[in-house]
């Protein structure tokens, strides 16, 4: 694996390697999540590269930049054993250079559920990954369905921008009791990390309802609530039920393909997780 801490390094490097490219664009603490994605990439690219850069124009004034998880050490060892070929680990500076002022706006997609929750967030997603694109020039890049809406603007970004690269959305991968994998699953405290089972829990009672052919779209937004309300130490940011195609919410009877999506507050810590239902499961 050869390692480069500068744009110019690893254009450098990608010069020689074959093609097509897989990148992996992350912001380290990897975990089994990411993993998959990086075997992904690697079952379909000559050459897979792996960025590792906490970006902090994605991060609110009042989140946790700073206290993000960072484990560099770990991060390399798990890319050496998955086969990562190029590994970008660029300085917030060489990112964004003095004077950086241009900024990717996606539009609507990224002012609702996430983008309402957390103002500018998806603005330095979009912009980041824009970056990461023109500095890596990947045939494919590769996110997880864990973050719905991150995968659905990269998507748009992609295709209005016209960059030719194909994105790949990869399942999420859950602990075997659920919960869905997250780098910020370290913050929670034991009884929070219990609680928090629910979230799976709240999906799951919810696609029950669905394949018994429940299809109210506040009837299924109902049965995540309650499962979630139940636990003491959790707050609702949100739960919704929304077209996955335009992200906006669904009243009445649900006919087309649906993201059911929740963002849930334990203390400081804010998880998301969701499920597409499928009109014809
Ligand atoms: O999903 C993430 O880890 C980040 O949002 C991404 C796509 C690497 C951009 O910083």
């Amino acid at each position: 694996m050869q390692i480069a801490r500068t744009v110019a390094e690893f254009r450098a490097l990608r010069a020689s390697q074959p093609g097509p490219l897989g990148l992996v664009p992350t912001m380290g603490y990897l975990h089994e999540g990411h993993q998959s994605l990086i075997r992904a990439a690697r079952a379909a690219n000559a050459t897979v590269a792996l960025s590792l850069f906490v970006n902090p124009t994605q991060f609110g004034p009042n989140e946790d930049f700073t206290r993000y998880p960072r484990d560099e050490a770990r991060d390399l060892a798990i890319c050496e054993a998955e086969g990562v070929d190029l590994l970008l680990m660029p300085s917030v500076e060489e990112m964004y250079p003095a004077g950086a002022s241009t900024t990717v706006s996606v539009g609507p997609l990224s002012t609702v559920l996430e983008g309402a929750a957390r103002p500018g967030h998806f603005d330095g997603v979009a912009t980041v990954v824009t970056k990461l694109f023109t500095i890596t020039e990947p045939d494919r890049a590769y996110f997880g369905q864990k973050d719905a809406q991150q995968l659905m603007v990269i998507r748009r970004l992609t295709e209005d921008l016209r960059l030719p690269v194909e994105i790949v959305g990869c399942p999420i991968i859950r602990e075997p009791d659920g919960l869905a994998m997250s780098s910020r699953n370290v913050y929670l405290a034991p009884e929070e990390r219990t609680q928090a089972l629910a979230l799976s829990r709240g999906l799951r009672a919810a696609v029950a309802a669905w394949d018994d052919g429940v299809r109210d779209a506040s009837s299924l937004r109902s049965r995540v609530r309650e499962e979630i309300e139940a636990q003491p130490l959790a707050r609702i940011d949100y739960v919704s039920l929304a077209d996955q195609g335009t992200l906006s919410e669904l009243e009445g009877p649900v006919m087309l393909p649906a993201l059911l999506s929740l963002a849930v507050r334990f203390g400081a810590t804010r998880l998301i997780d969701n499920v597409v239902l499928e009109p014809s499961s």
